[in-house]
């Protein structure tokens, strides 16, 4: 059974009594959350370890980075690795994020290169894909989407894709308090399902998560939520209000 997984993505945001505050509010919340229903909480770099030390007690809410590099170590300044990642047990890493591809001209084959690196060092890759608005209104989105799996992930064994999970984040919803309707993120949802399902097999696609993006509030979560290739949400602006994420973990 795939999991149901409400993220956080708190992108440049908070400093660090901002974040300290937010974090303890989380480890205080009332939320439900289990092995299948799960939370992670992706901060900026600065804030990993103590993000962990907050929540450690709190079982099924895991951390997660925002990004890492593609190379191992080195003469990169200013980028983080998969391998310091894991040597700070961070479970999962943001990639591929619409921002990144955008203003830090990510491509796709850099992100399979991110991918392959996350994986080598046991970290799980949420995967961000999704169309500009362009592309929606030229009704080619289903297109886009397909070659930026097929780019970055078709490379992928069987063993490796299972450890994916998928963020299908329409860029025209993001951050602009505009969200795809239920039947907009079903229709792409169902279909990256069976992209997946062409290449690695029914079994395998029905086990990947596929979380939607773009505008998820407390308000809107469970319609979206109830979708049936929905498997939860990767949230921004929402996520950066204890209470309002709340409601949308116990929204799964
Ligand atoms: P938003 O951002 O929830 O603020 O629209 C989502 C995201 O970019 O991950």
């Amino acid at each position: 059974m795939r999991k149901k997984i409400a993220a956080a993505n708190w992108k440049m945001n908070c400093t660090l009594p901002q974040a300290e505050d937010l974090l303890n509010k989380l480890s205080t919340a009332n939320v439900h959350v289990t092995e299948e229903k799960i939370s992670i909480i992706a901060v900026p770099y600065a804030y990993l370890l103590l993000a962990k030390q907050i929540l450690a007690a709190k079982q099924n809410i895991f951390v997660a980075a925002q990004n890492c590099y593609t190379k191992k170590s080195g003469a990169y300044t200013g980028e983080i690795s998969a391998e310091m990642l894991q040597s700070m047990q961070i479970p999962y890493v943001i990639i591929g994020h619409s921002e990144r591809r955008d203003y830090f001209n990510e491509t796709n084959s850099m992100l399979a290169d991110k991918v392959n690196i996350a994986l080598e060092y046991n970290i799980q890759p949420i995967f961000c894909c999704g169309e500009a608005l362009d592309i929606r209104e030229a009704g080619t989105q289903n297109s886009f989407v397909e070659k930026q799996l097929k780019d970055s992930l078709f490379h992928l064994t069987n063993e490796q894709i299972i450890k994916v999970v998928i963020a299908y984040e329409p860029i025209w919803a993001i951050g602009t308090g505009k969200t795809a309707t239920n039947e907009q993120a079903q229709e792409m949802h169902q279909h990256i399902r069976k992209v997946l399902a062409g290449k690695f097999g029914n079994d395998i696609a029905n086990n990947i998560s596929i979380l939607y993006g773009g505008s998820v509030k407390g308000a809107n979560a469970e319609e979206i939520f109830a979708q049936p290739d929905v498997d939860g949400g990767l949230v921004g602006g929402a996520s950066l209000n204890a209470e309002e994420f709340s409601t949308i973990i116990n929204s799964l």
